[in-house]
């Protein structure tokens, strides 16, 4: 039940509210492992094809590909975390985030291999003790790591990434490690770089072996991002296209989804009723930030230890709002909002939640005369937001984002409830 239901709110209740524990949501960081759902044909396939075959020592390079907040990081840090724990694998996870230069991948890489070891100390302290000069101290918020060093060698990281793994993966052998999985995450600022592409087929086709008696660095490279990276990579480098092994990351079931709210409100010590799970999973419709971000407006509505069918709906109308604010951004949001195109949009909002595309005269049959005037602009307009986008189809348009198109789809189903 929702504390927002009663008219008078007591202290009672904000100190319910407020004396709550942790949330189990996360919904703008990675999922911790406890929580982590789903995905077994993608991690399945990851572990044999990839993990498994790197612990016998041949080389895999996975490329991760899924859309915006889709659940990329997740299975890669998943795997990561199996694959140390279970087949001897270390671990390296890093961020390209920032990168724009070889430099930065190089410095990237170097600090990720500094705090890798993540999952069991011992390894950590082996792969740093031969690379003191870039460490400062451990303090309780993690390492400290001298950026001046660390620039300084980044091009050599660039330039020799398979004897620096090689190096780094001999410290830790003798701790039963025969491998080491490497992702580089996050590279939608360097994927434009064409070094970056020449980088990734370097790297892979100095590992491959002549002959098999020839030894190679058993090594998993998971390069994660959204499709439209890597075609921006073969763009420039055709032959990555071969290099990879492509594993699609796609929405969650509602079995997943509802194994999800489950086990995180199971964690917190709260119930779900069957319709409040329904509600949720079906406004989620499968994008796991959603989940987490609906979830969380649940959690933090809830006054009574038990998620019903009124924390739901209230939990999926917040969600809709900020997931507009937050991830739509406010030039789109404003537009959406603006009476003359509300009408416009919930027509096609209404054609269908996972429908990506539309023609234009199916909308336009359903659309009043006023709204037929307003329909070109409106279409100018989304496409200006870059909210729309022609198709190659003449008359047809897509969403970009399909966190925008449920968003818009969110915004429709509240008008109807609001009425
Ligand atoms: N298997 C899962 N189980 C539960 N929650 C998940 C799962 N996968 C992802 N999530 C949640 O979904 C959200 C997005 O996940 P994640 O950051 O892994 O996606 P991403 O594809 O890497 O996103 P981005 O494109 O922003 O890098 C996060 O809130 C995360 O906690
Ligand atoms: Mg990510």
């Amino acid at each position: 039940m929702a504390a927002t239901d009663k008219k008078n709110i007591s202290r009672d209740d904000v100190n319910a509210i407020e004396g709550k524990g942790r949330s189990p949501f996360f919904p703008d960081q990675p999922v911790p492992v406890e929580l982590f759902v789903g995905r077994s044909v993608q991690i399945d396939h990851i572990e044999k094809r990839a993990v498994g075959q790197v612990a016998q020592g041949k080389p895999v390079s996975v490329f991760l590909e899924g859309e915006y907040g889709i659940g990329k990081t997740s299975v890669a840090r998943f795997t990561q975390w199996a694959a140390e724990r279970n087949d001897g694998l270390l671990g390296i996870y890093a961020t390209l985030e920032r990168a724009e230069s070889m430099d930065d991948v190089g410095a990237a890489v170097l600090e990720a291999t500094l705090r890798s070891g993540v999952y069991n100390p011992k390894l950590g302290e082996r792969i740093r003790e031969g690379m003191a000069k870039f460490v400062g101290e451990q303090s309780l918020f993690g390492l400290t790591i001298h950026a001046e060093a660390l620039r300084k060698e980044a091009p050599n990281i660039t330039r020799g990434l398979l004897p620096f793994l090689s190096q780094t993966l001999d410290r830790v052998r003798s701790s039963g490690v025969t491998g080491v999985f490497l992702v580089l995450d996050e590279i939608n600022g360097i994927a434009s770089n064409p070094q970056f592409a020449a980088f990734l087929k370097a790297v892979v086709d100095s590992n491959a072996p002549i002959s098999l008696a020839q030894p190679t660095l058993p090594l998993l490279l998971m390069v994660c991002g959204v499709e439209e990276r890597r075609r921006q990579l073969i763009a420039q480098h055709e032959s990555v296209a071969r290099i990879f092994d492509v594993v699609t990351i796609e929405q969650m079931s509602d079995g997943e989804m509802s194994e999800f709210f489950r086990k995180a409100f199971e964690s917190a010590h709260l119930s779900v009723e069957p319709d409040a799970l329904q509600i949720m999973s079906h406004f989620a419709a499968g994008f796991p930030k959603v989940m987490h971000l609906v979830g969380n407006t649940a959690y933090w509505l809830d006054a009574d230890g038990r998620i019903d069918k009124a924390d739901a709906v209230s939990a999926v109308l917040f969600a809709a709002d900020e997931f507009g604010k937050r991830y739509v951004g406010q030039q789109v949001y404003a537009a959406l909002r603006s009476d003359s195109y509300r009408s416009i949009l919930t027509k096609i909002a209404r054609m269908g939640p996972m429908e990506m595309s539309f023609k234009r005269h199916d909308v336009e049959r359903g659309l009043t005369d006023a709204e037929k005037k307003n329909f070109n602009n409106f279409l100018q307009r989304m496409k200006r937001l870059k909210v729309l986008r022609g198709a190659d189809v003449p008359g047809e348009y897509v969403f970009i984002m399909r966190m925008a198109r449920l968003y818009i789809y969110m915004q429709s189903i509240r008008a109807t409830v609001a009425r």
